[in-house]
């Protein structure tokens, strides 16, 4: 792919750089430039290029805002110790994204032309990558949408993918403490055949009402169970999840209706290495409530690009409450150390997992 660049002439400035780096938060600061490739059924994909960030035009009719035809992706880029910038397993993200593009009836970009939009971006942009202290990052939110001006409903004949990035620190304010789950009984994610497994913006959209009702019950994230019988356990709104039990063994609900984690999937990997026997499997709230309640069940935790990996509390319903499953979590400090030494370039990448930007 053939990509222009037009350099921003109203960069941050270094001092103003320095002090968003210091104390980046999530998603609120943008770097100076962004990536953008346009298709049409004629022209395939077509004048890619690197400009300044900015506002985008859209005509009101545009399909994305009506039909809600739109994926993303979401990464990071980490810079290691001798000032190296790395991404993590992003022929992960290409693939997940030309799946989720099958779903919702969009052009498939293709894996190397998703990494090299990334790649060009981060390089253009590589000081807003924050050094490795802290474990911030530069997170990449690559996208796509619908972007015809038409009212019918039919898959956009005009379509639009782009790379935003972010610098990261902690996803939660607090940093690395137990959040707090609200098992919600009356909405769900995802439904056979529905877009449980795609990234598309309109599953974020159907949890936020779940996530609201969780916030008014005191806790941090939704935790949703299956469609159809209500008796699975799923996935948060933005993390899969882990379950730890005292023989060591671990547990994490089989795939089909939920997101393919990328960081779900290399737990499976890591933590087999780390001498764990991982299951993937339907996995009942029954099952939590009696693990934790009998102790069987020593620790739970939940993982995702932009989480990591995050111990998880209690779990409360409407009608009562289990406790924290364990306080000292060594299983989860174990994978999330393991996890981010590999990111940071601290441990080898015996899987091959780190692809160098710069
Ligand atoms: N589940 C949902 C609903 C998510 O939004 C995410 C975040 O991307 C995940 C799971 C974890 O996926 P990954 O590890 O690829 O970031
Ligand atoms: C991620 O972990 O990358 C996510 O997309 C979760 C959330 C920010 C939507």
């Amino acid at each position: 792919m053939e990509i222009s660049t037009t350099a921003s002439t109203a960069t941050v400035d270094d001092a103003r750089l320095a002090e968003i780096l210091e104390n980046p938060g999530f998603g609120q600061h943008f770097t100076d430039h962004m990536f953008t490739v346009e298709w049409t059924p004629d022209a395939g994909w077509h004048a890619a290029r690197i400009e300044p960030y900015g506002p985008l035009t859209l005509d009101p009719a545009t399909s994305v805002l009506h039909y809600a035809q739109e994926i993303f992706e979401g990464m990071k880029a980490y810079r290691h110790e001798d000032g190296s910038i790395w991404s993590f397993r992003p022929e992960e993200n290409a693939g997940r994204m030309v799946r989720s593009s099958h779903r919702l009836a969009l052009p498939v970009l293709e894996v190397p032309d998703f990494i090299q939009a990334v790649d060009e971006l981060v390089k253009v942009d590589q000081r807003w990558v924050p050094d490795a202290a802290g474990e911030k990052s530069l997170y990449l939110r690559p996208f796509m949408f619908g972007s015809e001006a038409f009212l019918g409903v039919r898959p956009s004949q005009h379509v639009t993918f782009m790379v935003i990035a972010s610098p990261a620190g902690a996803y939660f304010k607090g940093g690395i403490k137990p959040v707090s789950l609200w098992l919600t009984e009356e909405y769900t994610r995802a439904g056979r055949g529905g877009m449980g497994a795609a990234k598309t913006g309109g599953n974020y959209a159907s949890s936020l009402v779940a996530q609201q009702e969780a916030s008014a019950h005191g806790c941090d994230q939704v935790v949703f169970l299956d469609g159809q019988e209500g008796k699975y356990v799923e996935e948060l709104g933005g993390m899969n999840m882990y379950f730890v039990y005292d023989d060591g063994h671990i547990v994490t609900p089989e795939v089909g209706t939920i997101l393919e984690g990328i960081t779900r999937s290399s737990i499976i990997e890591l933590a087999g290495k780390l001498g764990h026997q991982v299951e993937e499997r339907k996995f009942s709230i029954d099952e939590w409530r009696d693990g934790v309640t009998s102790g069987r069940i020593t620790e739970i935790f939940a993982c995702g690009t932009a989480a990591v990996v995050t111990p998880v509390g209690s779990l409360k319903w409407a009608g009562g409450e289990v406790p924290c499953a364990s306080e000292g979590g060594e299983v989860t400090t174990q994978v999330r150390q393991a996890l981010v030494d590999i990111q940071y370039g601290r441990a080898e990448d015996t899987f091959g997992w780190m692809h160098r930007i710069v």
